[in-house]
């Protein structure tokens, strides 16, 4: 235990803002080569669980690439991203595929949405929980921006402490501003965010991935 809050306290050290917004603007150029269709199983399972979901805006936070936008069937999409680089590859997605059901594609940090509160029915965020620096200020956002009795679905690896890739990962904690991520627990996403924990599933690659919803009251 005391390894693991170790660990973690390392990880949070070192994130900062403005070093993850330049590690994914390096990224865009090779992202979907990277993390494209082995993800692609867990963006399905997240949007399908986001389009269940009464009302039809939603807000995806960290949208990237754009990797999940032809994936919506039947809502209006903004998406956010601090990466200009990233988003470019969105814009020119929707563009190519004429996604007209994306609203909107905004450079905003996740941790202070420019949006008013109640703006969307739901929030997807996929991959991104544990690439932000201050988790709990970003699911306060979250909290914000929702209307009341809408869902929060986080798509996310989770530290669990225990295997040999938990070891990779605790190793790989001092390099998080490089690498653009940092090991996070679910325990610790649950105890920063004000909303109520409502499942979680497995998803993707030997179900490394989880699918939570978390809902506003
Ligand atoms: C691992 S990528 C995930 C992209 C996409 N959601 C996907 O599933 O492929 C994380 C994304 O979150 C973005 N990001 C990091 N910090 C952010 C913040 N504070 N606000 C908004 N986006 C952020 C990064 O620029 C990057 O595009």
């Amino acid at each position: 235990m005391k390894i693991k809050v170790w660990a973690e306290e390392i990880a949070r050290r070192h994130l900062e803002p403005e070093a993850i917004r330049r590690t994914y603007d390096r990224y865009a150029r090779v992202y979907d080569g990277i993390f494209g269709p082995v993800l692609n199983p867990g963006r399905r399972r997240a949007v399908a669980a986001a389009e269940r979901l009464p009302g039809r805006r939603i807000l995806e936070v960290g949208v990237g690439t754009g990797l999940s936008l032809p994936l919506y069937k039947s809502s209006r999409v903004v998406g956010i991203d601090v990466s200009d680089k990233m988003l470019e590859r969105a814009r020119r997605r929707v563009a190519r595929l004429g996604l007209t059901h994306v609203e909107d594609l905004r450079v905003m940090d996740a941790e202070q949405m420019a949006f008013p509160s109640h703006a969307f029915d739901a929030m997807v965020l996929m991959h991104v929980a544990s690439v932000v620096p201050h988790p709990d200020r970003l699911m306060a956002e979250v909290r914000r921006v929702l209307r009341p009795g809408g869902e929060a679905i986080v798509l996310n690896h989770f530290w669990t402490g225990r295997g040999p890739m938990s070891l990779v990962e605790r190793a790989l904690a001092p390099a998080s501003n490089t690498i653009g991520f940092r090991p996070m627990s679910l325990d610790e996403l649950i105890s920063v965010t004000p909303l109520a924990f409502v499942s979680e599933e497995p998803v993707n690659l030997f179900g490394y991935w989880s699918l939570v919803r978390f809902r506003r009251d």
